[in-house]
């Protein structure tokens, strides 16, 4: 009797020790983790998870929608063109500081951190700095202190708002160029020489101590020949190498991530390994412009879903593997979407016949790549995906 009495209360205690060790005391009031968003999960691993903002569409009220997913889902925002020089400073000693500022509100309302994009580029330059340059009205070293003066301007106007910004964008070119050997390209280098990418972090730092300053680049997501003549993330890393030996203030690499469904690309694995060269320099890591565009063929215009479901599925993997790869490094502080829809995505306009490359369609319901992210924020954890280590900004 005793002993059946002592079985049944063993039992008993087992049952509940194991009921205890395998489910947390809420248990039955646990939201499920699929219902969360994005930005949440994200914070399980202190992962920012981010997205570019095009203003005319959060400004839209005719689409309450955008500005609702931007606010719910994501814990920083990037200006997707505000923060370009030609929208900040059309007419030259004219500022025009609104769009920018109102995003700054917005993320500040939303406690969102703010990616600064772009202090340096050779893109969405105003007309009277092109011009003034090709018409020689403008010389080199006249030159040389317009770019000092935006970057302090700039710098200085958001001082304390931005958390990390994309100091330099794009100096290196691609092995389809002209010469082919990997080279520094683009408007600053052709009239200052490639020195201006450490002059340019030097000014930033002087502006905002506190600020993380990264260099940022596309097609840098994984390592190739190791040939910096043609291995495009071999020449970054010896830049950033070269940047940090000489004392000037690089805290990060921003990985862009426009991929495409129709290339090779990358494993997870291949990914780790880039981001863990650059954290391994002291660096810190972000994918800062993810999105995964396919070429869109007549018959998926006509709905043929042998066509449209492979391309989707192929979208939200290559998704995942950058995001896995951001978790498995704990220096890798943010994964940003460049636009979250394909409603307002840049790729069609770009590309002309891609599309699909955003994490929700354009009538806004999550896609495949949108579930396979929040899959990968929840499915991981110790021990090898831990919590981000902060960077401190370098002097
Ligand atoms: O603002 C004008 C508008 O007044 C005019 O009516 C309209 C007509 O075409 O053009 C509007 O400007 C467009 C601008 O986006 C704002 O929508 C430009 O034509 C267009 O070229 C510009 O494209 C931007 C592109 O950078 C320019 O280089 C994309 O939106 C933006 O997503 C894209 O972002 C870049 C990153 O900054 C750097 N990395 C690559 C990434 C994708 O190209």
């Amino acid at each position: 009797m005793l002993l059946r009495r002592w079985i049944a209360t063993g039992v008993a205690a087992v049952a509940t020790l194991g009921a205890l060790n395998t489910l947390p005391a809420t248990a039955g009031h646990q939201p499920n983790p699929a219902d969360q968003s994005l930005r949440t999960l994200g914070m399980r691993h202190d992962l920012f998870i981010g997205t570019a903002v095009d203003m005319a569409a959060l400004n839209d009220p005719a689409d309450p929608q955008y500005r609702q997913l931007t606010a719910s889902q994501f814990s920083t925002v990037t200006a997707e063109n505000v923060m370009k020089w030609e929208s900040l400073e059309p007419t030259r000693g004219v500022y025009n500081w609104g769009p920018a500022d109102e995003l700054i509100a917005f993320a500040k309302q939303n406690n969102q951190r703010v990616r600064g994009h772009v202090l340096v580029w050779h893109n969405q330059l105003p007309g009277w700095l092109t011009s003034g340059v090709a018409d020689g009205s403008i010389s080199t070293a006249e030159l040389r202190d317009i770019l000092k003066n935006h970057i302090t301007n700039v710098v200085k106007h958001f001082k304390g708002k931005i958390w990390q910004w994309d100091v330099v964008n794009e100096a290196v070119s691609d092995p389809w160029d002209t010469p082919s050997t990997l080279h520094y390209k683009g408007f600053w280098a052709q009239h200052l020489g490639p020195d201006y990418v450490a002059d340019a972090f030097r000014w930033a730092r002087a502006a905002d101590p506190k600020a993380l300053l990264f260099y940022n680049d596309y097609n840098i997501e994984a390592f190739g020949s190791g040939d910096p003549a043609n291995d495009k993330t071999q020449f970054v890393y010896d830049m950033a190498k070269q940047l940090l030996a000489a004392g000037v203030p690089i805290d990060g690499v921003g990985s862009q991530g426009h991929l495409g469904t129709q290339y090779g690309n990358f494993d997870t694995l291949q990914v780790a390994a880039a981001l863990k060269k650059f954290a391994d320099l002291g660096l810190a890591t972000a994918f800062t412009e993810v999105d995964v565009r396919s070429q869109i063929t007549e018959a998926m215009e006509n709905g043929d879903s042998n066509e449209i479901n492979p391309r989707l599925q192929a979208s939200a993997a290559n998704y995942s593997v950058l995001l896995q790869a951001c978790l498995a490094d704990r220096h890798c502080l943010s994964f940003t979407v460049w636009g979250f829809t394909d409603k307002y995505s840049w790729v069609p306009n770009w590309f002309g016949s891609e599309g699909l490359a955003n994490i929700y369609d354009e009538n806004y319901q999550p896609k495949r790549a949108y579930n396979l992210m929040k899959g990968d924020l929840i499915y991981s954890g110790a021990p090898y995906v831990l919590p981000r280590i902060p960077q401190r900004p370098r002097r």
